[in-house]
C-alpha cells in the first residue's frame, strides 16, 4: 500500500465475548495487531445486535470497548477502538434507537450501521430506512455485495442510494473470500463512488501472513488514491464524529452521469 494512511476498519468482531466473534481477550488482542500491522490506527467493534435474541445495550458495549483499549494500551498496540454495533434489520429500529436502545456508530446518533438477513430483503426494509432518515439517522448498509437477494434485483440498491442509504463493504469480499459475485460486486461499487466505508468484518485471527494487505492494494487500484482514502479515512472519520456527509448517489444515478453512460454495470441499480 502507498504511503501510510491512518485508516480505520469500520466493521470488525474483535469485542471478546460478546457474538460469534473473538472469544478471548487473547483473540480480540491478535485482531487488534493484524489490522495494526496492516496499516489501521482505528476500528470500530461492531458486535452483533439482533432483537429479541442478542439485545447488547449500548452501555455494555462502550464498557466493553473501554476494557479493550486499556488492554490494547498494555498490550503496546496502538489501535483505537470505538464503539458501535452491527445491528440486525427489524421493524422498530429507528424508534429503539431514539430510545437509547441501539447504539449508532461511534455513538454520535448520526449513522447506523445495519444488516439484512442473509437470504431475504424483509418487507419492512425501506420503512426502516425511511424512518431512520426521518430522525435524523443515515443508514449504513453492512456489506451490500454479499446478499444474493440483491444479485438478483440489484434495483433494490439504486432505490436505497436515493433515499441516502451510504454502504460498508468488506475487504475480503475483493479477494473473493464470499464467492464470486460477492467480489464482482464489490469490485464494481468499490469503483463506483458509493461506498463510504470498508471493514475487515474479521471474526478471529486470521492465518495468512499479512491479512488484509492484498486487499487493501486491490481497493486502491480499483478506487483510485483519492476514493481509497475518502472509503478508508476521510469518511468514516466524519461518520464517527457524527458529521454530514454529501450523498453521491443522486448525482451518479442520474442518467446522465457520465459513470452511467460508461458502465453498464450502474444501469442495473436504475
Ligand atoms: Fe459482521
Amino acid at each position: 500500500m502507498k504511503g501510510s494512511i491512518p485508516m480505520i476498519d469500520f466493521h470488525c468482531h474483535l469485542l471478546p465475548g460478546v457474538d460469534d466473534g473473538a472469544e478471548s481477550l487473547a483473540e480480540g488482542l491478535a485482531i487488534a495487531r493484524q489490522l495494526y500491522e496492516a496499516g489501521f490506527t482505528t476500528v470500530v467493534a461492531t458486535p452483533h445486535v439482533l432483537e429479541g435474541r442478542v439485545m447488547l445495550t449500548p452501555a455494555d458495549i462502550e464498557q466493553r470497548v473501554g476494557e479493550l483499549n486499556r488492554a490494547l494500551k498494555d498490550a503496546g498496540i496502538a489501535l483505537n477502538v470505538h464503539p458501535g454495533a452491527e445491528n440486525h434489520i427489524f421493524p422498530a429500529m429507528a424508534g429503539y434507537l431514539q430510545e437509547g436502545r441501539l447504539l449508532s456508530a461511534g455513538g454520535k446518533g448520526k449513522y447506523l450501521l445495519l444488516e439484512l438477513p442473509a437470504w431475504e430483503i424483509p418487507p419492512y426494509t425501506e420503512q426502516v430506512f425511511f424512518e431512520l432518515k426521518l430522525a435524523g439517522v443515515t443508514p449504513v448498509l453492512a456489506h451490500p455485495e454479499r446478499y444474493p437477494a440483491l444479485w438478483e434485483a440489484p434495483g433494490r440498491l439504486g432505490q436505497w442510494l436515493k433515499l441516502g442509504v451510504l454502504l460498508q463493504i468488506d475487504l475480503r469480499s475483493l479477494s473473493g473470500h464470499y464467492g464470486r459475485l460477492a467480489k464482482e460486486w464489490a469490485q464494481e461499487l468499490a469503483r463506483s463512488g458509493f461506498v463510504h466505508a470498508i471493514g475487515s468484518d474479521a471474526h478471529s485471527p486470521s492465518h495468512r501472513q499479512n491479512p488484509y494487505r492484498d486487499e487493501l492494494d486491490k481497493l486502491q487500484s480499483l478506487a483510485g488514491d483519492a476514493r481509497f482514502r475518502a472509503m478508508t479515512e476521510d469518511n468514516p472519520r466524519r461518520i464517527l464524529l457524527g458529521e454530514d456527509l454529501p450523498s453521491p448517489a443522486e448525482d451518479i444515478l442520474r442518467e446522465d452521469s457520465p459513470r452511467t453512460r460508461r458502465k453498464s454495470w450502474f444501469r442495473r441499480l436504475h
